[in-house]
């Protein structure tokens, strides 16, 4: 619900220095992240991915709910090389929040 959305944005603060989500959203110095979820990993035109990420998008790895909830909990092991440098959200509850929110900016 929209207070689910609300509280997703609060933790999206944690993002918001390397992402940006949102109408006229541009890539920072990580991918712009809008409608994310059930998008092709890796494939935001103009942005210079890892390895790990330009193979994700040749296997046609796609983000749904889950992937980004274990992407959010560990980046790092998830895709291991990648270069997003996050440790991860530790409460079960930002990620479930922040999903919503980004879920909010995939309609
Ligand atoms: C990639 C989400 C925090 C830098 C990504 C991707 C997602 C994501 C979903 C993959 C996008 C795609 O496939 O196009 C988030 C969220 C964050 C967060 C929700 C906060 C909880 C950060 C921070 C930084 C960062 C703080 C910078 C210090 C990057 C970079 C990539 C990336 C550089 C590309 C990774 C690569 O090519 O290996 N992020 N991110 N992110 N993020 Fe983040």
């Amino acid at each position: 619900g929209a207070q689910l959305v609300a509280a997703g944005k609060k933790v999206f603060k944690k993002c918001a220095a390397c992402h940006a989500v949102g109408a006229g959203a541009k890539n920072k110095s990580g991918p712009q992240l809008n409608g994310l979820i059930g998008r092709t990993m890796g494939t935001v035109d103009g942005f210079k991915y890892s390895n790990v990420f330009k193979a994700a998008a040749q296997e046609g790895r796609v983000w749904d709910e889950e992937s980004l909830a274990e992407f959010l909990a560990k980046p790092r092991s998830y895709l291991k090389g990648t270069k997003m440098s996050f440790s991860g959200l530790k409460k079960e509850a930002d990620i479930v929040s922040l999903t919503a929110y980004l879920k909010a900016n995939s309609e």
